[in-house]
């Protein structure tokens, strides 16, 4: 170990694993983005809070940047680690501590999986409902640092709703305890909630205590083929008048065929231009009529063409795949993401102008759309073709970003829905936070976060001035 810096945080921790080899470097310093040249300083595994604590007052000292890191399955380069900055991995932080059953309460580590998670939750007859298709790589701190929503959030809500309480180590190095899992606590500022979504920036999650609820009932999977955009949200308000929802997705045909070619079963014999995914509870006969019914009604209003509902558990799974399959389908192509929210009252109309946005700005590159639509949360994802290349590609993205970030404004919505700020949408948060409302986002980091050595450069640029808003 060359490096002098890494010498005296090998002093001051000689348990601590340090790695910095070229593969290890390499593999710990992105995430799902691969826009940028991992290049950290090297990668440390803490096994312990006292670790972590001694970690940050070794940065602070050394002027070095920590960039925490969980699964990095993130999508707007929040784990990326480009600038010699030191990669905390929570990897060896992975168990779970304490289940009190009288509670409900677990309480884990941050690097635990989320598929771990909820495998912890079912052991003890009880449920933990965040949940998206990365769940068997991502970690409950990773789920934190972005407030990770996912394909169950119109019932059961984000991460955050599910966070009871949180050990943080901040930028100078103390530990808080937030919370401590109480229901009610009216005793000033509840600091918890401003680490969700925080992207590692004002403090390192180093343990989180997280509610859990009953199983879920029995449910179904429905998926439907419609003709127009048009009557997506119709669709919408029959399922969630009709029956109890778990979920709502949507996708078009592009998605679809990308899907499809990398395995999934197409239920249907036409395509049709869009598609909805439903999870419903279907626990009795009165709730399966239900379903058949909002499918008929649907398809007298002409709504749909076509539709399935799942009658085994293996047909659910092969359903969901339709869906959950979507992401990993499209990333050899890497595409340019948007991940963008309206209320759901505005979704028709943003839509519509969203269409003709990304019809007359890329008539040349394909646009896949789906997302959680009865969240008003849209993935749009951009697809490169051959002949461009990576860099033109980014400068014609951020050019068209420039103008969706505007009608977000236009319409209240927000740039990024689930997936964060961290390195990609940077540019963009001043069209959906106002100026005085980033001042004191930036005074928050200032006293979390003093010497800007906790995740910099990500949700704010360093040292730059926001302007807009
Ligand atoms: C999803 O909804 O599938 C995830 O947010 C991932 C993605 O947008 O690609
Ligand atoms: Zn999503």
């Amino acid at each position: 170990m060359s490096e002098s810096r890494l010498l005296r945080l090998h002093e001051r921790l000689p348990e601590l694993l340090l790695k910095s080899d070229a593969a290890d470097l390499e593999y710990y310093g992105r995430d799902w983005t691969r826009r940028w040249t991992p290049a950290p300083l090297a990668i440390s595994l803490p096994r312990t809070v006292a670790d972590v604590q001694a970690i940050v007052r070794w940065a602070v000292e050394e002027g070095v940047g920590i960039v925490p890191s969980g699964g990095r399955t993130g999508l707007s380069g929040g784990a990326v680690a480009a600038n010699g900055e030191l990669v905390v991995s929570f990897e060896r932080m992975n168990r779970v501590l304490d289940f009190n059953a009288v509670d409900r309460i677990i309480t884990v580590q941050p690097g635990l999986l989320l598929e771990n998670l909820q495998g912890a939750a079912s052991a003890h007859g009880l449920f933990y409902p965040v949940d998206f298709a990365s769940r068997g790589s991502c970690s409950i701190g990773g789920n934190i640092a972005t407030n990770a929503g996912g394909i169950r959030v119109i019932r059961y809500g984000n991460t955050r709703e599910w966070i009871a309480g949180l050990k943080i180590v901040t930028g100078s190095g103390d530990l808080l305890d937030l919370n401590r899992g109480l229901i009610k606590n009216s005793s000033g500022y509840d600091l918890r909630h401003l680490l969700i979504g925080a992207e590692g920036t004002l403090g390192l999650v180093v343990e989180a205590s997280l509610r859990l609820t009953d199983a879920p009932a029995a449910s179904n999977v429905m998926v439907l083929a419609l003709p127009a955009m048009d009557d997506l949200m119709q669709v919408f308000a029959e399922c969630r008048r009709r029956l109890r929802l778990s979920a709502f997705e949507f996708f078009t045909d592009r998605a679809l065929a990308h899907v499809l070619a990398h395995g999934a079963q197409d239920p249907f014999e036409q395509v049709s231009p869009f598609y909805v995914i439903t999870e419903f509870d279907a626990a009795d006969e009165t709730q399966q009529a239900a379903a058949l019914a909002v499918f008929e009604t649907c398809a007298d209003k002409g709504w749909v063409n076509d539709g399935v509902i799942s009658q085994s558990a293996a047909q659910a799974a092969s359903l969901w795949r339709l869906r959950e399959g979507i992401t990993e389908s499209l990333a050899p192509a890497k595409p340019y993401k948007n991940d963008i929210s309206v209320r759901i009252s505005a979704i028709p109309a943003f839509m519509q102008a969203m269409q003709a946005m990304f019809e007359r700005e890329y008539p040349h590159y394909e646009v896949v759309w789906f997302g959680h639509i009865g969240d008003g949360n849209l993935h749009i994802n951009v697809l490169k073709d051959a002949s461009t290349t990576d860099a033109a590609f980014i400068v014609e993205c951020e050019r068209v970003t420039a103008l969706l970030a505007r009608t977000l404004e236009e319409f209240g919505g927000s740039i990024s829905a689930e997936h964060g700020i961290g390195l990609v949408k940077l540019k963009y948060l001043a069209g959906t936070r106002s100026v005085a409302e980033i001042a004191v986002m930036r005074g928050i980091k200032a006293v979390l976060d003093p010497h800007g050595i906790l995740n910099p450069g990500k949700v704010f640029a360093v040292g730059r001035v926001d302007s807009g808003g």
